[in-house]
């Protein structure tokens, strides 16, 4: 298996575009299956990609037909079955890294773009990203059920946090498929629009990110992550303390700008618009 180096482009491409990153999963002929070395180029992405200005906004997607076919089971499984099991662990806790635990903690937003087929493994960066739209006709399926094995890596956890638990019982259990706009109607991504459409749209949604202060940003997505786990108590100590951190921390000074704007200024109103940065 390819070793981490640092680099891509192999199986993995990044195209910046006015802020926008555009990370595209690079295996067409494999339906972007996910092999070692999307794993190592992804990690190595995301290095380069969290402190790097010409990425505001990191929007992942496939080439061609497909989103992700899930995890390769030729390069990812059948080829790691043999490896020394200290191997093995290395490839999965790199693939658990990229794809769910630095994608939820990604300090500037993420969107996954579906534009086709989305299995299995392909569940875990979809639901760790920050949002998600995909092609009304894009065709989704835990197909784990299907060739025996569960859904497992986090894909279990991540779907009944994000789908309503007969949902997730539903496709976990049956395997069957269903498309972008069910998608949508059950809330495991956030819109549903026509192919033709689907990069337009998206870009419209990090166009709308890239417009709010980014610091801010950051420390309200990882709230949001954290205080799922937390009793109320607890959230509310640490909202306020995460409040005070990002009152302190952030570089626009941003709250006392939008409230100068407001009260003084009276030049924008928060309720409508953001304030002008
Ligand atoms: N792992 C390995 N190879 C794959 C994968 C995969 N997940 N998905 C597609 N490929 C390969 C095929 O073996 C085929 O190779 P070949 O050209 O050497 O025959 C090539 O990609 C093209 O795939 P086709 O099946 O011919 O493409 P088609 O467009 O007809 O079907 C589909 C696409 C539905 C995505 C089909 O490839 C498929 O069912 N793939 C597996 C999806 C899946 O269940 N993934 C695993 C989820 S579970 C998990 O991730 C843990």
């Amino acid at each position: 298996a390819p070793k981490p180096n640092g680099t891509w482009g192999e199986n993995v491409t990044v195209e910046f575009e006015d802020g926008i990153a555009w990370v595209t999963l690079n295996r067409p002929a494999r339906r972007n299956a996910i092999n070692p070395g999307i794993v190592w180029e992804m990690n190595a992405i995301m290095d380069a990609l969290e402190a790097d200005d010409r990425c505001k906004v990191m929007v992942v997607t496939g080439a061609g037909e497909s989103f992700s076919a899930g995890m390769d089971l030729k390069e990812y499984f059948r080829a790691t079955d043999s490896v020394p099991p200290i191997e093995r662990e290395r490839l999965f806790r790199a693939n658990a890294a990229w794809q769910w635990r630095r994608m939820m903690q990604f300090p500037k937003p993420t969107i996954s773009m579906v534009n086709g087929w989305c299995f299995g493994g392909a569940f875990q960066f979809l639901v760790a990203s920050d949002l998600a739209v995909a092609s009304e006709d894009a065709v989704f399926g835990l197909s784990e059920i299907n060739w025996g094995i569960i859904p497992a890596g986090i894909v279990t956890k991540a779907v009944v946090e994000v789908m309503s638990f007969r949902d997730a019982m539903y496709y976990i259990m049956t395997g069957e498929t269903f498309t972008g706009r069910e998608a949508a109607d059950m809330k495991l991504i956030n819109k549903a629009v026509p192919a033709a459409e689907l990069k337009d749209k998206t870009r419209d949604l990090a166009r709308t990110l890239m417009g709010k202060n980014p610091y801010v940003l950051r420390q309200a997505k990882t709230a949001a992550r954290f205080v799922k786990d937390l009793t109320w108590e607890q959230a509310g100590d640490y909202l306020m303390a995460k409040s005070d951190q990002t009152e302190f921390r952030d570089p626009e000074n941003g709250r006392n700008t939008g409230m100068k704007q407001f009260l003084d200024d009276k030049s924008f109103k928060p309720g409508l618009e953001t304030y002008d940065r």
